[in-house]
């Protein structure tokens, strides 16, 4: 069986390339049939234009400007078309590849256990959308010496956080400069990654 993945991006797509190749090479028994970005420079989206695979751009732009005064009607309302269109194509898994955005239930719902992320630090550590320069900053400052990548489910609204399905730790040595960091993490995300959704889809 040949599962199907909507990949949601919105930066560079390293991790987004990871998963096209393994679904090329057979690593992964799958196939990226969507790739949504929400930010126009995103590169994600050529990425998956250069192998054939559909990517759409899909920002909030036009939703808050729907509701100006109400931000989380703006949310609910964007979550609430974007999984209408992605339920359209039936995907098996949902994966946030870099996506910097916060769905609401009107989005989640649509998918229980369904959609999975990947975060640039251990669980419980370094939320949001710079983990790999808070891990910096600490051990330029406390002398932190690990920090970390994970993959977790997304139940609902909680940042960077739900029912982990893998991590693993990256070792900060003391000639590691914040690029070199962040090489590492990235070296780590792009196979972890691809073995937490492999064990994904074992189990479906
Ligand atoms: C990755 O490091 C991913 O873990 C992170 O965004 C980066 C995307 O890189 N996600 C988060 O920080 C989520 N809070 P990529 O665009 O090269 O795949």
């Amino acid at each position: 069986m040949t599962f199907r993945l909507a990949v949601l991006a919105s930066g560079s797509g390293s991790n987004l390339q990871a998963i096209l190749d393994s679904c090329a090479s057979g690593r992964l028994e799958a196939e990226v049939v969507l790739v949504v970005v929400n930010r126009r420079s995103a590169f994600a989206a050529n990425r998956a234009e250069a192998v054939g695979v559909p990517a759409i751009y899909r920002p909030m732009g036009p939703f808050r400007n729907e509701f100006p005064d109400d931000p989380r009607r703006a949310r609910e309302a964007y979550d609430a078309a974007l999984a209408a269109e992605i339920a359209e194509l039936q995907p098996d898994l949902i994966v946030h590849a870099g996506w910097m955005h916060v769905f609401t239930a009107a989005f989640l719902d649509r998918f229980p256990n369904r959609v999975i992320n990947l975060h640039p630090a251990l669980p419980g550590v370094f939320p949001g959308a710079h983990a790999i320069d808070d891990a910096w900053v600490a051990h330029e400052t406390e002398g932190l010496d690990h920090t970390g990548v994970m993959v977790h489910l997304v139940p609902d609204e909680g940042v960077d956080n739900g029912p982990v399905l893998a991590s693993q730790r990256v070792d900060i040595a003391p000639d590691d400069s914040r690029e070199s960091l962040e090489a590492k993490v990235h070296a780590v995300e792009h196979e972890l990654f691809l073995d937490a959704i492999a064990d994904y889809l074992r189990g479906q």
